[in-house]
């Protein structure tokens, strides 16, 4: 259902019908179990087994480490672990943990089957990695107490619990902490079929509906990105809202995606910006990651972890010995623009 005033966007303000129920702001999207979380089956199938057999032995899961690009899901699955273990999860990031007090002293807090979610666990410092080596492996805190000869070890035993560890960077993790976790798993990016389920379930919790086909053509245009899509949907509830739309159609996301800056194929300005720079100033390359950066006006590393991944994945960008070069795909975009 439609009103029949209101389809275009205009600079007044218009007090629909929907706003008699407004849409929470902050509303808790969340899955909270697997069967709440559509996309990234392989793993989700398997952890499901592994969480299984866990309880069936009565033990704590392996350590688990998720790595991939922001917002597809990470600390989601964290949480529905732990409620599929039945535990409590305690949160911690790799730089809040500055010294290697912080985490024995978290770590011999930890109460029995509980689950130590560390997020960004790359950026752990080297001395407080370390305390994390013989936790993890012997369920064991060795404290080196006094200093010189008279030094010894105190070692202090630990309940059972699992550390997960999420990051955007692999490769920043050293080889013996990675290699302390049972289970790693990388997730991708989303299929538009899996971002379509994961739209319509947020309408439906935002009390809104949602046309197949719109969440068919915002899931394409969502960078494969869970957070996306639901930020996107979000946005688009508030054009509909205000151009008094009840029903979310393809009309309202194309035009809402258009006063984003939101491409066909769902580059964002910043997206569209590097590949121009690149195309622009260095003739599609090769470039380094620094040179664009700064053209950009941009920290490397968050060109590293939120931009650079999806054009890669699209095939915009392609990474070379001699540095990133824009593939045909990038140039054929920029042109069609
Ligand atoms: N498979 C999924 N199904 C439904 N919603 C999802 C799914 N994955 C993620 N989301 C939604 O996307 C949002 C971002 O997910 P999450 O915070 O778990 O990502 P992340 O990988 O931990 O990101 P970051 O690297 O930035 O910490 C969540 O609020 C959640 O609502
Ligand atoms: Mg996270």
């Amino acid at each position: 259902m439609e009103s029949s005033i209101h389809t275009k966007f205009d600079n007044s303000i218009i007090i629909p019908e929907l706003a008699k129920e407004p849409v929470e702001p902050h509303i808790n999207l969340r899955p909270q179990n697997f069967d709440e979380y559509p996309g990234q089956e392989r793993i989700c199938e398997n952890l499901k087994v592994y969480t299984q057999a866990a309880k069936l032995r009565g033990k704590m899961l392996d350590h688990c480490l998720f790595h991939g690009p922001p917002g597809l899901g990470k600390t989601t699955l964290a949480g529905i672990i732990a409620k599929t273990m039945d535990c409590q999860m305690k949160v911690t990031s790799g730089p809040v943990i500055e010294r290697a007090a912080d985490l024995m002293g978290i770590l011999a807090s930890l109460e029995s089957k509980t689950i130590l979610f560390i997020d960004e666990i790359h950026r752990l410092p080297a001395n407080v990695e370390e305390i994390l080596y013989s936790a993890m492996e012997d369920m064991r805190l060795d404290i080196l107490i006094g200093q010189g000869p008279t030094a010894r070890t105190v070692k202090f035993d630990l309940p059972p619990f699992c550390i997960i560890g999420a990051t955007t960077r692999a490769g920043a993790i050293s080889a013996p902490l990675r290699d302390r976790f049972g289970i790693q798993e990388h997730l991708d990016y989303y299929t538009p079929a899996a971002l379509s389920k994961i739209l319509l379930r947020s309408a439906k919790i935002m009390n809104t509906h949602l046309e197949e086909d719109a969440a068919l053509l915002l899931s394409k245009r969502c960078r494969g990105t869970p957070r996306i899509a639901n930020q996107l949907l979000k946005r688009v509830l508030d054009f509909a809202l205000v151009s008094n739309k009840v029903t979310i159609d393809c009309d309202i996301i194309n035009q809402s995606l258009n006063r984003l800056g939101v491409d066909s194929e769902g580059l964002s300005l910043m997206d569209r910006e590097f590949l121009k720079i690149m195309e622009e100033r260095y003739q599609g390359g090769p470039v380094g990651l620094e040179a664009i950066a700064a053209a950009l006006n941009e920290e490397k590393s968050t060109l590293e972890d939120v931009y650079e991944p999806y054009l890669v994945y699209r095939g915009f960008i392609l990474r070379t010995a001699r540095g990133r070069m824009l593939s045909d795909s990038g140039k054929m975009h920029l042109n069609n623009i």
